[in-house]
């Protein structure tokens, strides 16, 4: 199964993937993730990366699809995978259609995960006290909030062309939404 999973920052993207990773066996493909891993791991990428990611803003289009390009050729992304924070913008997802076409493959769900903007400011808040992310400061969140709706927002529409769209209200504990993926997954 190979599902793409929207929504803006907070919504429950990466809390959800996990969920659904560990009962699919497939793996989670975050690319806030992996760009993360290079910020730790001090690459040249990383520290580029950094500076845009502490302002709230994309990292060019081309780093990120290299990287996931890289990570979706390891074997285990054959058998299906949870994109998590890809494609971002229009063009993004026009790249991982060319890409995922060059492999042969297609995507199965594009799952929006739909969080009212005060519940999402609300909960990364909560996870600026708990794991001090340096662009959870309320500044920022404000702006990736932005960044959300002028660019993120249209790849759903996207993929609504393709019919493949599922939406899932977000908000309740974490084992409702799951739940309500699930039911998606059963049709
Ligand atoms: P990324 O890492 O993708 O962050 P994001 O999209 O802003 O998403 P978050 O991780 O904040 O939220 P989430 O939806 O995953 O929610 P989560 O499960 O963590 O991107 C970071 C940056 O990297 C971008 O701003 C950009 O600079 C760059 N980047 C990444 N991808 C890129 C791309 N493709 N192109 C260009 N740049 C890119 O949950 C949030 C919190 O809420 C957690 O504490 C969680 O425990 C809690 N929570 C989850 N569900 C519930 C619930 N049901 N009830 C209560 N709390 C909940």
């Amino acid at each position: 199964m190979r599902i793409v999973l929207l929504g803006a920052p907070g919504s429950g993207k990466g809390t959800q993937a996990k969920l659904i990773v560990k009962e699919r066996q497939i793996p989670h493909i975050s690319t806030g993730d992996l760009l993360r891993g290079a910020i730790a791991d001090q690459t040249e990428l990383g520290l580029a990366a950094k500076k845009v990611m502490d302002a709230g803003e994309l990292v060019s289009d081309e780093i990120v699809l290299g990287m996931l390009k890289d990570r979706l050729n390891q074997p285990d992304a054959a058998k299906g995978f949870v994109l998590d924070g890809f494609p971002r913008n229009v063009r993004q997802a026009e790249m991982l259609e060319e890409l995922l076409s060059e492999l042969d493959i297609q995507l199965d769900h594009a799952l929006l995960i739909q969080v009212n903007p005060d519940e999402v400011v609300a909960r990364i808040a909560k996870r600026a006290q708990e794991e001090g992310r340096t662009d959870d400061t309320e500044e920022v969140v404000r702006n990736r909030l932005e960044v959300y709706r002028e660019q993120t927002e249209p790849v759903a529409d996207f993929y609504r062309k393709q019919d493949i769209v599922s939406e899932i209200h977000g908000t309740g504990s974490i084992e409702e939404v799951h739940d309500r993926i699930q039911a998606v997954f059963r049709f």
